[in-house]
C-alpha cells in the first residue's frame, strides 16, 4: 500500500479500479489489465477489508465469492410481471406476426429491434438507489426464486450501477447463461473430479444458478446479458427499446452485441439469416432471434395477452440435426396392431438430450427413406417431439447392406397389441384408472387374466394381490380405481375404445354431433364426414370398427359389468354457453386436473382440441404453458389464464369479452 493513502482511501481506489476493470472486461469487452493484475488488485482489497472490518461493504468487488449453503430459496415477488415470448417457426409465421402488428397499429411498416435469443435462464435484477438488492428467477412470471447470493458471484452482474444519479428502483431483465468455452472447460473439470457432466450449456447454467451453496455458483463460468427493464421508479422514462438497451449499457450492464434496428419483413429475414450463418461461431448458444417493437408507445397500444407481449416474437432456428449410425431396426406393436419400425441408434446428443431410438413411422416411410441397418443417418429432435430419422447419408453406406423389410407379423404380436389396447383404455384421457400401469397390464395379459378391456372389471382383490409387486393394499386400491372408472363420459368411452384414428378431439366431435353411443354406432359414413375434422378415412375407420362383432361384444360386456356413461341428446335446446367454440388446454392448472377441465368445457358445449390451429378460439394457459400458448399468441388467438378460465366456467357468457374484445386485461 502506498504510504500516502489511508486504508479508507486505498480501499475506495481499489474498488473503483476493480469496478472499472469489470466494466471494461464484461461490458465493453476490452480488458485493459491482465487476469493476474486484476487478481492482484482483488487480493490487495480483500486483505485490507479483512484488516479493517469497518470498511466492509456488500457492494465491494470482493463480495462475489459466495456464502455458505442455505436450506432452500425464498420466493421473490416481481414488481412487474416477467413475460415470455411467443414463437414463430418459419417465415410465414413471422410474416403473420409482422402483418398483425402493422394491422393493429394501422401502419404499413414498423420499426423493430432485433436481438439474439440467448439460451439460458431469465433473471430479474432489482437495483435500489443503484445497488443490487435482489436477483430472482422468472418462476411463474409473478413470483420466482430469490437467488441473490448466487447472482452476486456472477462477475458481469454489477453490484452497483454506474449511473451518477441512479433511479430509486429499477428491475433489469436479462439472461444468465454459460458461454460454450466455459461450458466445455467446466465439463472437463467435472470429469476429472469424477463429478457428473452437463448435457448442454443451458443445463449447466441452470445447475449453477440454482445451487444452494453459492460458493459452487461462484466456481461456474456464468455470465449475464440484459435485454429489458421491468418496474422502474425515478429518472427519465425511456421511449424506445433502443434507448433501454443504451441505458443498460451506460449503467454498466452487458447487452447483446448483435442488436440491430430493422424495418420491414425483408430486413428482419436478413437479420435472421445473418445471425444464423454466424451461429456456430458465436461464443454462446442461441435458439433464435427476438424482434421487439421499438417504440414503447406502440408496445403499449399492442398490449399483452396472458403471458406474452403482442409486440414481440421469438423467431426460432430449426431443430438440431446430428449424424449417427443405425445399429438395428426393430418393430413395435401399437394398440391397433399396427407395426411401427424403430431405429436403434448409436447414442447421439441432439436437441439437448441423448437419443438412442428414432421412429421410422411405417413401411412407406422406411421405403421412401431407404433406411438400412448399418446406415449413417441424420437425426433430428425438436423440443418435446419424438426424435426422427431425417435421411440417410448414402455416401457412408457400408457394402452389403440390405433394404429393410418390415415383417408382416412379429412373434407375440396379438399379446403385445392387447397390452397396448388396455394401456390405452386405462390411460388418463380415457377411463383414467389410477394405479394400472404398463407392467401390471403386461402381467394381466400374459397370465391370461384379461383378454379385453371389459375383463378388467372382473378382477378381484385376491387375484390382483397374487401378482408380482402387488400387495393386499395396492390390489384394494386398484379395485377401487376400477370401480370409480366405471362412471365416465361418452367422450372418454369413445376415446378409450381405441377406434383407429379417433383421438380425444375426434371422440369429442362425435359425441357433440350424435349425442349417444347408439347414434355414433349407426351413423353412416356420409353423416360422419359431415362433421368437422372427419374425412373419408376416419369415417371408414369408425364404421368398420362398429361393424365388427368383437367390438360390440366388448361394449356389451362393459355395460353388463356396470360400466355407465352420461349421454345427451345432440344439439339439445338447452343453452350451455360455449357451443361452437374450440378450446385448447396447455400448462398445469392449479385448481383441477387437465382432464377435469376438459370435461367441464365439454359439458358447456365447447370442443376441446389437442393442438392449436387457426380454428382454435381460446387457449387456456396454466403455469409453464409451452409452445401451444406461443403458437396461439403468434396466431393472435385469445389466451386466458386460470383465473379467467374459472370465471368462464362459472359464467360462460363472459367468454365474449375475450373472443370479441381483443385486449384481455388481466
Ligand atoms: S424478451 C417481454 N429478449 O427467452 C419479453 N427474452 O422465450 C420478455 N431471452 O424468458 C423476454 N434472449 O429468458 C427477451 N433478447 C431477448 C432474449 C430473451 C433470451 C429468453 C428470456 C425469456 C425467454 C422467452
Amino acid at each position: 500500500m502506498p504510504a500516502r493513502d489511508t486504508p479508507k482511501k486505498r480501499v475506495a481506489i481499489l474498488r473503483a479500479e476493480l469496478e472499472s476493470h469489470n466494466y471494461q472486461y464484461y461490458v465493453l469487452d476490452q480488458p485493459v489489465v491482465s487476469d493476474a493484475e486484476y487478481d492482484a488488485l482483488l487480493r490487495e482489497l480483500s486483505a485490507l477489508e479483512l484488516r479493517h472490518p469497518r470498511l466492509a461493504d456488500p457492494t465491494s468487488p470482493t463480495q462475489r465469492v459466495g456464502a455458505p449453503p442455505s436450506e432452500k430459496f425464498a420466493s421473490a415477488h416481481h414488481h412487474s410481471r416477467m413475460l415470455s415470448l411467443s414463437n414463430a417457426f418459419d417465415a410465414t409465421e413471422f410474416g403473420d406476426f409482422y402483418r398483425r402488428i402493422c394491422d393493429q397499429l394501422d401502419v404499413s411498416t414498423v420499426e423493430l429491434v432485433a436481438e439474439t435469443k440467448l439460451d439460458g435462464l431469465a433473471i430479474n435484477l432489482v437495483y435500489e438507489d443503484g445497488i443490487l438488492t435482489r436477483a430472482a428467477t422468472r418462476g411463474d412470471g409473478t413470483t420466482g426464486e430469490d437467488v441473490t447470493v448466487n447472482v452476486r458471484t456472477v462477475r458481469s452482474v454489477p453490484l452497483r450501477l454506474r449511473d451518477r444519479r441512479p433511479p430509486a428502483l429499477i428491475e433489469i431483465r436479462g439472461e444468465i447463461y454459460m458461454e460454450k468455452a466455459g461450458f466445455e472447460a467446466l465439463n472437463r473439470r467435472q470429469e476429472r473430479a469424477g463429478e457428473k457432466t452437463f448435457a448442454n450449456p443451458r443445463n449447466a447454467a441452470a445447475g449453477g444458478l440454482r445451487q444452494l451453496d453459492s460458493r459452487i455458483t461462484a466456481s461456474r463460468p456464468l455470465t449475464l446479458c440484459c435485454y429489458g427493464i421491468g418496474h422502474f421508479e425515478g429518472g427519465r422514462v425511456p421511449v424506445t427499446q433502443v434507448e433501454i438497451l443504451a441505458r443498460l449499457r451506460d449503467s454498466g450492464l452487458r447487452v447483446s452485441p448483435a442488436t440491430q434496428v430493422v424495418e420491414g419483413i425483408d430486413a428482419c429475414l436478413d437479420y435472421y439469416a445473418t445471425i444464423r450463418a454466424s451461429r456456430a461461431s458465436l461464443p454462446y448458444e442461441i435458439d433464435g432471434v427476438v424482434y421487439k417493437v421499438n417504440s414503447l408507445e406502440q408496445q403499449r397500444v399492442l398490449g399483452t395477452i396472458a403471458r406474452a407481449p403482442r409486440w414481440a416474437v421469438a423467431f426460432k432456428y430449426p431443430p438440431d440435426e446430428r449424424i449417427t449410425r443405425v445399429v438395428d431396426i426393430e418393430v413395435q406393436v401399437g394398440r391397433t396392431g399396427a407395426l411401427t419400425p424403430v431405429a436403434r441408434l448409436e447414442p447421439i446428443f441432439v436437441g439437448g438430450v441423448t437419443v438412442t431410438n428414432a421412429t421410422l413411422h411405417n413401411a412407406d416411410e422406411i421405403r421412401r427413406k431407404d433406411v438400412r441397418v448399418g446406415d449413417t443417418v441424420v437425426v433430428r429432435r425438436a423440443g418435446d417431439v419424438i426424435p426422427e430419422v431425417v435421411r440417410v447419408v448414402l455416401e457412408k453406406r457400408p457394402a452389403n447392406t440390405q433394404p429393410y423389410k418390415i415383417p408382416d407379423s412379429v412373434p407375440g404380436q396379438a399379446t403385445a397389441r392387447l397390452v397396448q389396447e388396455i394401456i390405452h383404455f386405462a390411460s388418463r384421457r380415457a377411463t383414467d384408472v389410477e394405479g394400472l400401469g404398463a407392467k401390471l397390464i403386461e402381467q394381466l395379459v400374459t397370465q391370461g387374466l384379461v383378454a379385453s378391456p371389459a375383463d378388467l372389471y372382473l378382477l378381484d382383490v385376491e387375484t390382483l394381490a397374487a401378482l408380482e409387486r402387488m400387495g393386499e393394499k395396492s390390489a384394494e386400491n386398484l379395485v377401487g380405481a376400477l370401480e370409480k372408472s366405471k362412471q365416465t363420459t361418452l367422450s372418454r368411452l369413445i376415446y378409450a375404445l381405441g377406434i383407429p384414428e379417433v383421438g380425444d378431439a375426434t371422440a369429442d366431435n362425435l359425441v357433440a354431433a350424435f349425442g349417444t353411443l347408439e347414434g355414433i354406432r349407426q351413423a353412416s359414413a356420409e353423416a360422419l364426414e359431415a362433421i368437422a375434422d372427419i374425412g373419408p378415412v376416419v369415417a371408414a375407420r369408425v364404421t368398420d370398427w362398429f361393424c365388427q362383432k368383437a367390438n360390440s361384444d366388448v361394449i356389451e360386456a362393459l355395460q353388463e359389468r356396470g360400466f355407465t356413461w352420461s349421454e345427451e341428446a345432440p344439439g339439445g335446446t338447452d343453452v350451455r354457453g360455449l357451443e361452437n367454440l374450440t378450446f385448447v388446454l396447455t400448462g398445469a392448472l392449479e385448481s383441477m386436473a387437465r382432464d377435469q377441465a376438459r370435461d367441464r368445457l365439454r359439458t358447456l358445449g365447447a370442443r376441446v382440441a389437442s393442438s392449436v390451429s387457426k380454428k382454435t378460439d381460446v387457449v387456456v394457459a396454466g403455469t409453464d404453458a409451452g409452445s401451444k400458448a406461443d403458437k396461439a399468441a403468434t396466431l393472435g388467438i385469445a389466451i386466458i389464464d386460470e383465473k379467467t378460465f374459472l370465471e368462464v366456467l362459472e359464467d360462460p357468457s363472459r367468454i365474449t369479452r375475450w373472443i370479441d374484445g381483443p385486449d384481455p386485461k388481466s
